[in-house]
């Protein structure tokens, strides 16, 4: 069977631009696939050192998204658990120069964003390459990600490579999977939605917090009155319709009235917020009925079967660079 791994930083709740990027993936590949999630609290701590009561409550947070989604079928472990990830990270570093990770595009996007630029701690700027070991360790096949993470997944491969080369060819290449919505805009139109932004709508949203975010939406400013033709493009409620409602021909009747006129934002809202109430409601229902022991218990049992899979791996890791004592 193919092995999947991907994973998410213990940051913040996970909103429906994380679904359509990758959870549905990882939903669907968990049928057929060895899926491994991989919540990544030392990647989280990288940024967020000052913060440690952040990562941690997220953790669990993260768990129940994860469970409230419907991805029972995978192996969820904690990345701080996993002890041969470090040990990997630390034998691939002689791999890979500090030049090489600041070209790194997504590494200089957040060195910019975090104001990191004059004095960038090394557990943050090398960070892609413990995210290298993350998944190399597991000899991953795929890697569903955002698109912002093509960059880790290439990098990645240049590791695998590279320690082929270097030592014996015992890591294959991954590839990512990446969606179609790999990019969910925010309600307000910006680019992205992001819980920074302020722009998302979560997984643990309730009713009321869905119905007033879709009301909000930005749709089409020259959309004044309901006669009026409406533009199609840039609007969000037409956006998330395709990203979310499944009945495709009626989307395109929407957006061919509205292009003529004579329909108004109020009925499309309406009908938005049908379709995610659809997409939520199981998402809720699931939620209500997890307990702590039992997301504890999941996770714990994900860790061994990490670390089960990690060791064995390690063990042969361990004779090519040159640390296994044969004496
Ligand atoms: N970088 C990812 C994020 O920011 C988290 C992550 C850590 C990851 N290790 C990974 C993703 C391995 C995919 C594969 O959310």
């Amino acid at each position: 069977m193919s092995i999947v791994l991907t994973g998410d930083r213990p940051s913040g709740s996970l909103h429906l631009g994380h679904a359509v990027g990758s959870l549905e993936s990882r939903k669907k590949m968990q049928n057929d696939h060895e899926v491994f999630i991989l919540i990544a609290d030392i990647q989280a701590l990288t940024d967020n050192y000052k913060n440690p009561q952040l990562v941690q409550k997220n953790v669990l947070n993260l768990m129940e998204d994860y469970l409230a989604f419907g991805l029972d079928a995978s192996n969820i472990f904690l990345q701080s658990q996993i002890k041969g990830l470090f040990e990997l990270t630390i034998y691939f570093m002689n791999l890979v120069t500090l030049g090489r990770v600041g070209r790194n595009p997504t590494v200089k996007a957040e060195m910019k964003q975090k104001g990191f630029e004059d004095s960038i701690p090394c557990g943050f700027f090398c960070y892609p390459i413990s995210q290298a070991a993350d998944i190399l360790a597991f000899n991953a096949d795929f890697v569903p990600v955002g698109d912002d993470q093509l960059p880790m997944i290439e990098q990645t491969n240049e590791v695998a490579r590279s320690f082929n080369s270097h030592y014996s060819p015992i890591f294959k290449e991954c590839k990512a999977i990446v969606s179609d919505f790999s990019r969910l805009m925010g309600i307000d139109g910006n680019a992205k939605a992001s819980k920074s932004l302020n722009n998302c709508i979560f997984l643990n949203e309730d009713s009321k917090s869905v119905k007033d975010k879709v009301m909000s939406m930005y749709t089409d400013p020259d959309h004044i009155h309901v006669h009026q033709p409406g533009k199609v493009e840039g609007n969000m409620v037409f956006h998330y319709l395709d990203a979310f409602d499944s009945d495709k021909e009626k989307v395109q009747e929407l957006k061919e009235d509205y292009k003529k006129g004579g329909l108004g934002d109020v009925v499309l809202k309406r009908r938005l917020i049908e379709v995610l109430e659809a997409y939520l409601e199981p998402v809720r229902q699931r939620r209500a009925d997890l307990n702590k022991s039992d997301l504890m218990e999941i996770l714990n049992q994900g860790n061994s079967k990490a670390n089960t899979k990690v060791e064995m791996l390690m063990d042969q890791v361990r004779s090519l660079v040159g640390v296994k004592l044969s004496f």
